[in-house]
């Protein structure tokens, strides 16, 4: 007989204890299978299938091109190789600004064609018919403030967000609005540090921060950021655990060199 091992899933109950007990929560973005396979059995506690992958997966310079379809077909694919992390994956722009119908049709979507377990959205008073119609329909759902890259048009730059007081408050009132109409948790880009440790202190639910310093409840990064494969970014929040952009050129340097002179395929390579 074969003992099947146990697996503790992540839900948003563990994040929200995570919270009460200090221990910090770590989130990464994941586009498909294969990473999503090595980065939920490293241990990562949330992955995010984040609208990034308008930049990352698919070369545009903005996050505003991607569509509910192509979401859908990336967060499908990161759910077929996790087991244990929590998936949470981002509403793309234009699937929830127009109306709360139409933001509910679209988290359905998703959870329903994915497989996944909870949406983002971006935006606290101006979104918030569609944050609670969503949650009325018993899907998690988590913020995201700060600098939100959907509104980069109206922004103009990627600069540090809520740096004035009008903003911040804006922020802070948003915070206690997406906690109070039950959001599990709120992303915080780029935002003073200590602005985010105010809000983090004064919300029950879990912040995760990305630029917005340590005293966040948890910390996201996207993945090609974090292991190199994008060099060129390099904002100050982000820390490069890899190059993995000079380590697979490298291999397919040597790859190009063997076929070229004839070492790849060896004897015992072939049949
Ligand atoms: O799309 C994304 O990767 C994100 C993170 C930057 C938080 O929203």
């Amino acid at each position: 007989m074969s003992v099947q091992k146990e697996v503790r899933k992540i839900t948003t109950n563990t994040l929200q204890r995570m919270k009460a007990s200090g221990e910090k929560i770590s989130m990464l973005t994941a586009y498909d299978f294969s990473f999503a396979k090595i980065f939920d059995e490293a241990g990562i506690d949330v992955m995010l299938v984040g609208d990034s992958a308008s930049n990352v997966m698919a070369g545009h310079e903005t996050t505003l091109p991607i569509t509910l379809d192509q979401m859908i077909y990336h967060a499908a694919s990161v759910i077929r190789g996790i087991n244990r992390c929590l998936v949470v994956v981002d509403m793309p722009f234009g699937s929830y600004q127009s109306n709360s119908e139409i933001a509910l049709a679209s988290a359905i979507r998703i959870m329903k064609e994915t497989g996944a377990h909870a949406v983002k959205l971006e935006g606290g008073e101006e979104v918030i018919d569609s944050v609670k119609r969503i949650i009325s329909a018993g899907i998690p759902v988590i913020g995201h403030l700060g600098l939100t890259p959907q509104s980069i048009y109206k922004f103009g730059t990627y600069n540090v967000r809520a740096k004035e007081e009008t903003e911040a408050n804006k922020l802070r009132s948003d915070a206690e609005l997406l906690e109070e109409v039950g959001c599990f948790g709120v992303v915080l880009e780029k935002i003073p540090a200590m602005l985010a440790k105010e809000v983090t202190e004064k919300i029950s639910i879990p912040t995760i921060g990305i630029g917005a310093g340590k005293y966040c409840d948890g910390q996201v990064l996207v993945m090609h950021d974090m292991l190199g494969i994008n060099t060129e970014f390099k904002p100050r929040f982000l820390r490069q655990y890899l190059n993995l952009y000079e380590q697979v050129s490298g291999a397919v340097q040597q790859y190009i060199a063997d076929v070229k002179k004839n070492d790849f395929p060896s004897e015992s390579e072939q049949y």
